[in-house]
């Protein structure tokens, strides 16, 4: 079913927007799928009257989503599936209906998929599936096994991309590990929002940058284009390029900054002075955490291009 019908899950998020955006600009028919339950309508304002896009406000829970959009538009071809419950904190507090949005509305929606002869599964996985692996920089092998998740959020994660990247029937399955995506639209007004959109809105509102611990822990940074870019390229929109295999593959900068010098970066971008205020460190956070990213520049040829000053130059004007 080549026919260029793109589904998207969590079409009103973060990095769901930016995907439609992108997916719509290579010429796909692109049916968005959203609940609202941490996306946003304002997300998808420059594209929601895009003649190729068609919105439904629907749960990935509900049963059937996928035949009942394939009765108006046909079977699509490709499924991007990246509606989840995004906050770590509050799958702590229901694991339950985590692991109901997070891991088994993932194998449902695979199976639908097969059903309808859908050729790519692409797949949201996340850094969390590693739990406190301090192997660095971490493999795609590493996570399972011994692995000791920290959250209903990262076990549900991991489960969702063995299922997706292991299927060896129904549509090739690829999951993404997608370490700490940053840029515009992320959102910052809550204090679980990612570390980058916090510290941009504190500079920009010409408040103190607030660090959780001594600033020493390191994470692997990557813009929210590039991950874009990974998820094109895994679900093989470009026929001249070679086929991905299935899989899990790692998303990140493959380089490792530190909450202190990005904070410093931040502030030197916005021409304020050294204006942080030290808190005790965040329970339950990892202390180091970087991405291999040889499997996916190996399957996909792909490597990020947005240097994280540059990125955070974007991110800035966007505020
Ligand atoms: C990120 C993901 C999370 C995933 C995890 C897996 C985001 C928003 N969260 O969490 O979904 O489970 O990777 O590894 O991308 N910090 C401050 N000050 C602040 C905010 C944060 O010092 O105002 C620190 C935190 O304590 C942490 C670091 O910055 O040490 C990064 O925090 P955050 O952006 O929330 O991401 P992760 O904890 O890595």
């Amino acid at each position: 079913s080549g026919n260029g019908t793109c589904v998207v899950t969590g079409a009103a998020g973060f990095v769901g927007s930016h995907l439609c955006r992108r997916l719509l600009d290579l010429g796909c028919r692109v049916i968005g799928v959203d609940n609202f339950f941490s996306g946003h309508r304002d997300n998808m304002q420059e594209f929601q009257d895009h003649p190729r896009f068609f919105f439904h406000e629907r749960s990935v829970t509900e049963r059937n989503l996928l035949s009942d959009l394939a009765v108006d538009y046909g079977p699509p071809s490709v499924i991007f599936h990246l509606a989840a419950i995004v906050s770590v904190p509050y799958s702590v507090e229901h694991p339950q209906e985590t692991r109901e949005v997070n891991y088994l509305a993932t194998v449902r929606l695979l199976e639908e998929a097969r059903n309808l002869g859908c050729s790519r599964f692409v797949f949201a996985g996340s850094a969390a599936e590693y739990g406190n692996d301090m192997r660095l920089p971490l493999k795609e092998a590493y996570a399972g096994g011994e692995t000791s998740w920290l959250s209903p959020y990262g076990e549900a994660k991991y489960r969702s991309s063995k299922a997706v990247g292991a299927c060896g029937y129904g549509p090739r399955g690829v999951a993404l590990r997608c370490f700490n995506i940053y840029g515009p639209r992320q959102d910052p007004s809550s204090p679980y929002s990612g570390v980058i959109s916090r510290f941009a809105e504190l500079a920009v509102q010409g408040e103190p940058l607030t660090i959780f611990g001594d600033g020493r822990q390191t994470r692997d940074f990557v813009y929210v284009s590039d991950v874009v870019e990974a998820y094109c390229r895994a679900a093989g929109l470009d026929p001249s390029a070679p086929k991905v295999p299935a899989g899990i593959y790692n998303v990140g900068s493959g380089t490792r900054t530190s909450v202190l010098e990005l904070a410093r970066l931040i502030l030197n971008l916005t021409e304020r002075g050294e204006s942080i205020r030290f808190y005790p460190e965040r329970p339950g956070d990892i202390r180091h955490s970087v991405a291999s990213i040889d499997a996916i520049q190996a399957a996909m040829a792909w490597r990020p291009h947005i240097s994280l000053e540059e990125g955070l130059r974007r991110t800035l004007r966007w505020m």
